[in-house]
């Protein structure tokens, strides 16, 4: 059985082909430099997985048909991960990749008979938010995506537009689809192990530079968080198991509320963490002023995040059960995460003082 996974050398997707192939399973990456593959073996190898179970196939979201040559290859499963991942994304660029190159993994899986493991958001099960963007779930079609676009922001609009046209498709066609909705990511719950691009290592080095001289919002606001390894080892029992509920929320529902959260990192990091609150409207306000995004290394459209709702994880949470899975408490993926941000920071600087030493004689 054979898996394509697209998205396969971004930071979610290297430690799922490590979960998949560490079990046995082949995975075929599609990917737009398959010239990397065996860059792309390595790193599976150093996170536990088979690397020589890996194989590469060239495509690009952003092309037609993906730009695939010649014959599909033939896979049971797809797992779409890919997808263009930043603040502040021009929008027709951010919906050719995330809503056209969604629908057409999706026309791949349907062509192959493959069930579709889509990897939308967290965000996407946040009724009050999606209503106040104007977003019906089931009549994608109905919503005003031009402003749900200047509102939430390129990304998050473009995820949300993604996941329900994709819903909207397998609907039409019969398809076995899968939502798996991540919440922000997190480092290894052991190794730690956190790709910088990542929104966490930016709240990360921020805390660890004084730029969170308060905690945005409320006691009560919280950034839901999953573990990069529980939410691969979910998304491979997603592709493995042969009952698999329709959507499956992977957040941790024991993520501390945001000032527990920051307290544990300053912790690890030997800072103060802030006690005293910002309204998260207020640092929305201060964010729009030009160079602020820049000077506080974070864009408002990060914001949407935190939030007060609660969420219903009881089917993920029964569906774990039933794989045998658990996820590690989320107080050591945290505190691993900043213990490799400040290794990762360390080694940096030893390289930047490196090349100073070189650069003087
Ligand atoms: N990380 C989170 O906190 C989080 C939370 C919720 C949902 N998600 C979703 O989870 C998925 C993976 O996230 P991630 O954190 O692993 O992202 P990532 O590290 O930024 O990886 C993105 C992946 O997408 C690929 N990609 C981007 N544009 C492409 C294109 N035009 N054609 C083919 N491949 C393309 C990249 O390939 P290249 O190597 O070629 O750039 C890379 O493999 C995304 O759909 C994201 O929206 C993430």
């Amino acid at each position: 059985m054979t898996t394509l996974i697209t998205g396969a050398t971004g930071f979610i997707g290297r430690h799922l082909a490590a979960a998949l192939t560490a079990q046995g399973n082949p995975v075929l990456a599609l990917m737009r430099r398959p010239d990397r593959l065996q860059t792309l073996r390595r790193r599976i190898d150093d996170l536990g997985g088979d690397g020589k179970l890996l194989a590469g196939m060239a495509g690009d979201l952003d092309l037609p048909a993906l730009g695939l040559q010649g014959e599909p290859p033939d896979i049971n499963v797809v797992v779409h991960l890919g997808a263009t991942f930043a603040w502040g994304l021009d929008p027709r660029a951010a919906r050719r990749t995330n809503v056209d190159g969604a629908l057409a993994v999706a026309e791949l899986a349907r062509r192959n008979g493959a069930r579709l493991v889509m990897i939308s958001g967290f965000m996407m099960e946040n009724n009050a938010h999606l209503q106040r963007l104007g977003i019906s779930p089931d009549d994608p079609d109905g919503a005003d995506w031009r402003r749900v676009y200047t509102r939430a922001g390129a990304y998050e609009a473009s995820k949300l537009e993604g996941a329900l046209r994709v819903r909207a498709f397998a609907n039409r066609h019969g398809m076995q689809l899968i939502e798996v909705q991540p919440a922000t990511v997190a480092g290894h719950s052991v190794s730690g192990e956190l790709d910088p691009a990542q929104p966490l290592f930016s709240l990360i080095d921020n805390l660890a530079h004084g730029r969170f001289a308060m905690v945005p919002g409320t006691p009560a606001h919280w950034l839901p968080l999953v573990s990069v390894d529980g939410l691969a080892a979910l998304i491979a029992a997603a592709v493995l198991a042969q009952t698999v509920p329709e959507r499956l929320l992977a957040l941790d529902p024991d993520t501390p509320n945001l000032a527990g959260l920051l307290a544990g990192i300053a912790a690890e990091l030997d800072r103060k963490p802030p006690t005293r609150h910002i309204p998260i409207a207020l640092l929305a306000g201060l964010l729009k002023i030009p160079g602020m995004p820049r000077l506080m290394n974070t864009s408002a459209e990060s914001l949407h995040f935190l939030q007060t709702t609660r969420f219903n994880t009881s089917v993920t949470a029964a569906f774990l059960e039933a794989q045998g899975l658990k996820w590690a408490p989320m107080e050591d993926s945290v505190r691993a995460s900043a213990a490799y941000w400040r290794s990762h920071s360390q080694a940096q600087s030893a390289v930047a003082g490196e090349h100073l030493h070189l650069r003087r004689h």
